[in-house]
């Protein structure tokens, strides 16, 4: 278990600490995960005192999905854990307060005051909480370990990346600070470290030997879902490429580490990132595909396109599909280049790496020459396939493709949360599934030319997908003529 701590979460009130971050937290409570001595603090701008923050954190925790079936009596013992404070997050008083609840914890249960901040609030405010925690000395090691975890978007492009970047490290050591991507919380995103370097047959096909290409898909079946406030900021490059897609990404290319540790495996997604060919402003329409989707027909029910749902201007240029060529320039993958897809609005909710192996250099049976497939489901469906063809019976030589497949749920464990590893993980101070500033800084420079030239052009031709079906055409011609996106 972590050492005694105090959870301190700003924004505990909103959206993502009701649906994720509290049903984590109390899923690792519960299992003892967190120790006895452990508590958290909400802070929030809104005016509450501790009782009513208590009835907010149980209802929210009844009410989710995510929340694992409370033990008897463990919702009130949880209740004892929590704690309120609210303020001005530019003014000096609520970080003052949250001193004042380190060193209660203290005297609770003893130990340094150790404290992890989650800054689970919108964008706009991680600067200013980041300042204030400085400003008041809470930063400081001295007394207890001190940890900063960001939310997700960290910054909306590559300068104002580097200026939040700049704007943390005043008062925070990189080493203390957490970048939350969730798919790295995933458990199959991590069983792709575990097959490529606990195995010994991939690795040796893992190049441009063996490999035609790669292909990572994260199809979404929902919509909007009510998010149009910052959706319409963000677009699909924001929202899903330049974080789950990129990580997706380095974490299939790169290299093996030297360890499994957070700098060795840091050091090795920085250097396949620094290998992909950049993608200028010019080069955008040879290897980039936008859409957006229009209204259509989804499980038999008309669905809105996104121009119609609430709050979206009617003429909005904010794409919500991506599709994406990367051409690495390193030994191991010159000439072989990954596809990366990403939609709303797509036939259904899948997210898969599918390493597509080259056809076999000479064909002595009758008919076409398949390429292997090797594919990583990372959600549903959790687990790995191989597709290879295989003699049918019969007195003919008649080939057909078939499948080895491993399903996850063999080891008959549910999955944990993301959220619930992430956490865990950042309370122990291991940050190896956390980006690293220049992990960042590489992927927001892979997209920039993507963002400048779609929103400095001239106003896209949307809708171009209809809701229910694969994205727009020219998705295909970007991976065609010989290759196809897979049939998910
Ligand atoms: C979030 C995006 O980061 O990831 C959402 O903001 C998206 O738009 C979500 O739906 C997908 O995550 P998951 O875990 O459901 O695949």
């Amino acid at each position: 278990a972590p050492e005694p701590a105090t959870l301190v979460i700003f924004g505990a009130t909103g959206d993502l600490a009701r649906r994720k971050l509290l049903p984590a937290v109390f899923g690792l409570w519960q299992d003892g995960l967190l120790g006895s001595a452990f508590n958290i603090v909400g802070i929030g701008r809104q005016d509450m005192n501790d009782e009513q923050f208590k009835d907010f954190v149980i209802q929210a925790l009844e009410g989710s999905k995510e929340t694992d079936t409370p033990q008897p009596g463990n919702l009130e013992k949880f209740r004892e854990l929590l704690y309120y404070e609210f303020g001005d997050f530019s003014g000096d008083e609520v970080y003052a307060l949250i001193d004042k609840e380190l060193a209660r914890a203290q005297d609770d249960h003893g130990g340094r005051k150790n404290a992890l901040f989650y800054l689970s609030t919108p964008p706009s405010l991680f600067e200013p909480i980041s300042n204030g925690l400085g400003r008041l000395g809470l930063a400081d090691e001295s007394e207890g370990w001190r940890r900063l975890v960001i939310e997700k978007p960290f910054g909306r492009d590559l300068d104002s990346a580097r200026e939040l970047n700049d704007a943390i490290h005043k008062s925070w050591d990189e080493s203390q600070v957490y970048r939350i991507d969730h798919y790295l919380g995933k458990e199959t995103v991590q069983n792709l470290m575990a097959i490529r370097f606990g195995n010994a047959i991939f690795e040796p096909l893992w190049n441009r030997g063996y490999v035609d290409h790669v292909q990572i898909t994260a199809s979404e079946d929902l919509g909007l879902e009510g998010r149009a406030g910052y959706y319409e900021e963000a677009g699909v490059v924001r929202d899903m490429l330049q974080n789950h897609l990129m990580q997706l990404f380095a974490l299939t290319a790169m290299e093996a580490p030297a360890a499994f540790d957070a700098e060795a495996i840091r050091d090795e997604k920085v250097k396949v990132l620094r290998a992909v060919r950049e993608i200028p402003r010019g080069r955008v329409k040879s290897v980039a595909v936008r859409g957006q989707y229009g209204p259509g027909t989804m499980d038999g029910a008309k669905v809105p396109g996104y121009r119609q749902e609430p709050n979206v201007r009617p003429a909005s240029p904010t794409p919500t599909y991506v599709a994406v060529k990367l051409e690495v320039d390193n030994w191991r993958w010159q000439g072989v280049p990954f596809f990366l897809r990403t939609g709303k609005r797509l036939p259904k909710k899948v997210t898969e790496i599918a390493v597509v192996f080259k056809r076999p250099p000479l064909g002595i049976f009758p008919g076409g020459l398949e390429r292997n497939v090797l594919a990583f489901r990372i959600q549903p469906d959790e687990g790995v396939s191989l597709k290879f063809s295989s003699k049918t019976p019969g007195q003919e030589m008649v080939l057909r493709e078939v499948v080895m497949d491993f399903r996850y749920d063999a080891f008959g464990a549910q999955l944990e949360s993301p959220y619930s590893r992430l956490l865990l993980d950042a309370l122990l101070g291991d940050a190896t599934l956390f980006p690293r500033e220049d992990e960042v800084d590489h992927a927001w420079q892979l997209v920039s030319g993507i963002l400048e030239a779609w929103e400095g052009g001239s106003a896209p031709e949307f809708p171009n997908y209809t809701s229910g079906t694969w994205g727009p055409d020219a998705a295909d011609e970007l991976i065609g003529p010989d290759r196809r996106w897979r049939r998910l």
